[in-house]
């Protein structure tokens, strides 16, 4: 079996940012799992069972990809998967902090997990979820910067 790696996230939804990330990843590892977090601590705009379904529409037939969900601790879940890495994409210095005390919070709960960050194409460097929400919410167009299927979701979510 070869190298697997956990890319978590809430997903919500997720973005040709995530999808660049994962394309870059597949050139470096053997296979990826999409490990949807259940319980963030945002309260997400898309049930689980819509982020799983718009990714899985999104990356449509790829071996080499697994889409899961966990709850709890990330590192348990990494465990289970019986691998070691998380990989995070990372965009400008704003998520440094965040991610730099997850990936420390991780390694205090378990030392043998390694957490790697891939830097985004500068095309995704000011787009998040969050703020592709925002926008779509005040009936933005948010074409090109979410899968189509995305796209689509979120003009049923906010009704127009
Ligand atoms: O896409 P996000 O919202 O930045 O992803 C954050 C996520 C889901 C990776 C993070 O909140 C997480 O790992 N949650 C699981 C709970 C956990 O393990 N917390 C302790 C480590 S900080």
């Amino acid at each position: 079996m070869g190298k697997m790696v956990i890319y978590p996230g809430s997903f919500d939804p997720i973005t040709n940012g995530h999808l660049s990330i994962l394309r870059r990843a597949l050139t470096m590892f053997d296979s990826i799992t999409i490990a949807v977090a259940s319980n963030p601590i945002k309260k997400p705009l898309f049930t689980l069972d819509e982020r799983i379904a718009t990714i899985r529409e999104s990356i449509k037939d790829d071996d080499r990809v697994f889409i899961d969900s966990f709850s709890g601790l990330l590192v348990d879940y990494v465990v289970n998967q019986k691998t070691n890495i998380i990989l995070r994409g990372m965009r400008a210095l704003s998520d440094f902090e965040y991610e730099f005390q997850m990936s420390l919070m991780n390694r205090k709960l378990n030392k043998n997990i390694q957490t790697i960050f891939m830097m985004t194409d500068y095309k995704w460097l000011y787009t998040s979820s969050t703020i592709i929400k925002e926008a779509a919410s005040l009936g933005g167009d948010i074409k090109g910067l979410v899968p189509d299927i995305v796209c689509q979701r979120l003009k049923e979510k906010f009704g127009y």
